[in-house]
């Protein structure tokens, strides 16, 4: 038996990524800066039971079997740099387990972290020493915002860019925290790529989302280097509601909000003329993450609280990790 492990926290954009360069495997059509949040954790398995093998494997996400297609790029990828080098597991047929300490596929950005776990459970199986940036561009190609997910930290991911990158270290900016109000913990009915490519092809507003995406980008790589966090929040809440307003002008109009999720809008709206850091921002589902400090995290916390059950906290942080689970390989070798 070998055995390795990756572990990643999703990224969560506060400046938003929706949409593709046409023809692409997930190349941003806009630039994205995002944060890692490092309370919330996928943690990966890669198992085998022997050597030879014909390059099969199963997916499990908290106990359930996944359909293969997502991942076969993903694996495929790194499994034919293995075979570069000739590693003796290439075709080992592979049992991979992945959990989450939060709701899947539910717009808290699972996929960034589940795809950038992966990655690093797999180049650990593998003992493939990639960069983080070609990790970066490997994990890109099963969720764009994976790419993000391999770093932790600040992160930029441009336009037409292959791979993400860290523009700063968490404690850059120390007392900022996340709160993530669950409205709906189930799955979402439109997953962001099929929403994505619907904005893409049928919304008239979507070219004007992507021409002005980059000057909410610019403008906002500013306000994190000067810890600007109102200027900052102004941006964010223009970035996620000009997205948004692409994705209603869809057809079918692509639609994740919850009477909850403007309720929690509006607590945001109230805290902030109370004095209190409160910056939302959505994603491709109901869920609401408002951006506050250490000190007003209280307030808001106790405000959510009046809509929603569940809730999530995190400080900015989430770097990704992979290892070699030792002691089997050892019994294994051992035992040979
Ligand atoms: O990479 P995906 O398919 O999970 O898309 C992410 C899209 C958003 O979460 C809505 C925005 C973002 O930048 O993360």
């Amino acid at each position: 038996m070998r055995s390795a492990r990756g572990e990643a926290s999703p990224s969560l954009a506060l400046i938003k990524y929706w949409g593709k360069q046409p023809g692409s495997v997930n190349v941003p059509a806009t630039t994205s800066l995002a944060i890692g949040l490092e309370a919330l954790r996928t943690r990966t398995s890669v198992r085998a039971e022997r050597e030879s093998g014909s390059r099969d494997f199963t997916v499990s996400i908290d106990g359930v079997r996944q359909e293969s297609t997502p991942f076969s790029t993903t694996i495929g990828h790194i499994r034919d740099i293995a075979g570069e080098a000739s590693h003796p597991w290439t075709d080992a047929d592979l049992l991979i387990e992945s959990h989450n300490n939060f709701p899947t596929a539910a717009g808290i950005a699972s996929s960034s972290s589940g795809f950038a776990a992966l990655v690093e459970a797999l180049c650990a199986f593998f003992a493939v020493n990639l960069s983080a940036v070609k990790r970066s561009s490997i994990a890109r190609e099963g969720s764009g915002s994976a790419a993000r997910s391999c770093f932790g930290g600040f992160t930029r991911f441009d336009a037409g860019a292959y791979a993400a990158r860290k523009i700063y270290r968490a404690d850059h900016w120390s007392e900022l925290r996340l709160l993530v109000a669950v409205t709906d913990a189930g799955a979402k009915k439109v997953s962001s790529r099929r929403g994505m490519e619907s904005t893409r092809h049928t919304s008239p507003y979507y070219t004007s989302w992507v021409e002005n995406s980059f000057v909410l980008a610019e403008r906002a790589a500013q306000c994190i280097a000067e810890r600007d966090l109102e200027g900052l929040g102004v941006l964010m809440r223009e970035s996620y509601l000009r997205m948004t307003g692409s994705m209603l002008g869809a057809s079918p109009p692509v639609v994740y909000w919850t009477p909850e999720s403007v309720a929690l809008i509006r607590v945001c709206e109230e805290l902030r003329a109370a004095g209190v850091a409160a910056w939302e921002t959505m994603d491709a589902g109901p869920q609401v993450k408002i951006l506050t400090t250490s000190a007003d995290l209280p307030k808001v916390r106790e405000a959510a609280a009046r809509i929603v059950d569940m809730t999530f906290e995190s400080e900015v942080g989430g770097e990704p990790c992979g290892d070699l689970d030792n002691t089997q390989v050892r019994t294994q070798e051992e035992q040979s």
